[in-house]
């Protein structure tokens, strides 16, 4: 699908519920989260999944991501699956910032090109 990559590769969806289970067995982490290379949002995702499966939807509901990836298509990708999660399984994150920046040269100085605070912004009118 990705003609022209970069050579990049993704995490296996194993691997990242491993990695997962194993930090969030380990430490309570905080409830702002960043993934600065965040590709397809392998790590986002098994992330995710592991806050619901200890916290259910409350433990959702208070997750503030922030994502970005190099490559556009890649923070596309992950913004669409984290979003189609999320509305798919009713748990609102509750906030998701997407940015498409040089996280080495650019940090914190490229605006997002994508914001969902609720599903209302994000489909006017489909979702209550
Ligand atoms: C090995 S992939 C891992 C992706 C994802 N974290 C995962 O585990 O599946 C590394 C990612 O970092 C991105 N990347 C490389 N250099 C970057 C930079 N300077 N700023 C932001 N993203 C970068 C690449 O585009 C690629 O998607």
């Amino acid at each position: 699908m990705l003609e022209g990559d970069l050579g990049q590769f993704m995490t296996p969806t194993a691997l990242s519920n491993s990695v997962s289970k194993f930090l969030g067995a380990s430490e309570t982490r905080g409830e702002n989260r960043a993934e600065p290379a965040c590709g397809i949002g392998a790590l986002v995702m098994a992330d995710l999944r592991q806050i619901y499966a200890m916290q259910g939807k409350d433990g959702i509901s208070r997750v503030d991501y922030s994502i970005n990836d190099l490559d556009q298509r890649l923070v596309r990708i992950a913004t669409v699956q984290i979003m189609f999660h999320s509305i798919r399984h009713e748990a609102q994150l509750k906030r998701l910032v997407a940015h498409n920046a040089d996280a080495i040269r650019d940090y914190n100085s490229s605006p997002p090109f994508f914001v969902a605070t609720s599903w209302r912004a994000v489909l006017p009118g489909q979702l209550v």
